[in-house]
């Protein structure tokens, strides 16, 4: 029997963060011995909001790959490959804006919300508004089913689907499946200073490179209950980042039902949860840390390995790239 196909990726501005890592990372480990599952290193979408950084975001693929492989991504189940390589995924991109409307483009929740986070209003890159186009020939060129994203990308993956609806009713055969979006429970991971969005650029973020010092630093700043000035007052666990952050990364459900329980009555204090995050995330960020530090000693090895995993990416994009153009039923040399 061969495996469901999965498609997902990361735009490469920089090193991953545990919101990553409880958003896909997580759920791509779970995945990579019963599917078979490509990672992009999207490098050109990376540049829809980064062309004044073209450095950035090539320095920034080796730093992705790095996350990938430290938090248990093996290469040998998983193909992680690089965008800007696979140049099918730029024919199919032109191809697909052909098939959605600028109104569509600019209704995308996702892109409607990073608009305004970023303030572009109508200066927004064309490459930015466009990028659900090209995010569609990402997950249909690989013929993607199972799409391992954060909460905020599922509006992506139904304008994905849209769009190859449309492919398919022009080719008058369903040459593309329809995919579907795998999101975790917890929801989306807030910044540490309980802005809706955890971000390195809003300086917000817990990096998997983290030093112990840093993790323990933005643990006690943490953002939690502004009204819990008493350890003996009642506390509140909704908005209260610690608790947040608990429900993405505690396994232990039952003891944290009772600490929400106790904080909810009054008489846990804030250092007590804080010291339970603090050690829970050294024991998760630690080993990843040292493992990254160790492959990042030798980056010509890791080259090789997107080196490989893009050449393979390449065949299986090419191939869907011909069917769709001959599917539409374009001139065929
Ligand atoms: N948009 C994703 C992000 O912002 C990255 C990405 C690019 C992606 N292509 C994809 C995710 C295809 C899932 C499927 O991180």
């Amino acid at each position: 029997m061969t495996r469901p196909i999965i498609l997902t990726g990361d735009r490469t501005t920089g090193p991953l963060h545990i919101g990553h890592y409880a958003g896909s990372l997580r759920n791509r480990l779970r995945f990579q011995d019963s599917h078979e599952q490509f990672l992009l290193l999207a490098d050109t979408q990376a540049l829809t909001d980064n062309a004044h950084a073209p450095g950035r975001v090539r320095d920034s693929v080796i730093e992705v790959a790095l996350d990938y492989l430290a938090v248990g991504i093996d290469p040998e189940k998983s193909t992680i490959c690089l965008q800007s390589h696979l140049p099918a995924l730029a024919e199919l991109s032109m191809l697909y804006l052909n098939f959605v409307t600028v109104a569509r483009l600019e209704r995308n929740p996702t892109i409607k919300d990073e608009i305004h986070a970023r303030g572009f209003g109508r200066d927004i890159p064309a490459g930015f508004l466009c990028y659900p186009a090209a995010q569609a020939a990402d997950i249909t060129a690989f013929k993607a089913t199972v799409v391992p994203v954060g909460e905020d990308q599922a509006p992506l993956i139904e304008q994905t689907n849209e769009i190859a609806r449309r492919i398919n009713a022009v080719a008058g055969r369903n040459i593309l499946p329809q995919a579907r979006a795998v999101i975790p429970r917890s929801g989306r991971l807030p910044g540490v200073d309980g802005k809706a969005k955890m971000s390195k650029s809003g300086g917000n973020a817990i990096a998997l490179s983290a030093s112990p010092d840093t993790i323990s630093a933005a643990v006690k700043a943490m953002f939690t209950d502004p009204n819990h000035l008493r350890v003996e007052n009642p506390g509140k666990v909704e908005g209260n980042v610690v608790f947040n952050y608990l429900d993405a990364f505690d396994e232990d459900r039952a003891t944290l039902d009772e600490l929400k329980a106790r904080y909810r009555r009054g008489g846990l204090g804030d250092s007590a949860i804080k010291r339970r995050l603090e050690d829970i995330l050294q024991a998760l960020i630690g080993p990843i840390r040292e493992k990254r530090a160790a492959l990042a000693r030798d980056p010509a090895h890791v080259i090789e390995m997107i080196r490989r995993g893009t050449e393979k990416a390449r065949c299986r994009t090419d191939a869907t790239r011909r069917e769709i153009v001959e599917g539409l039923g374009l001139f065929m040399l």
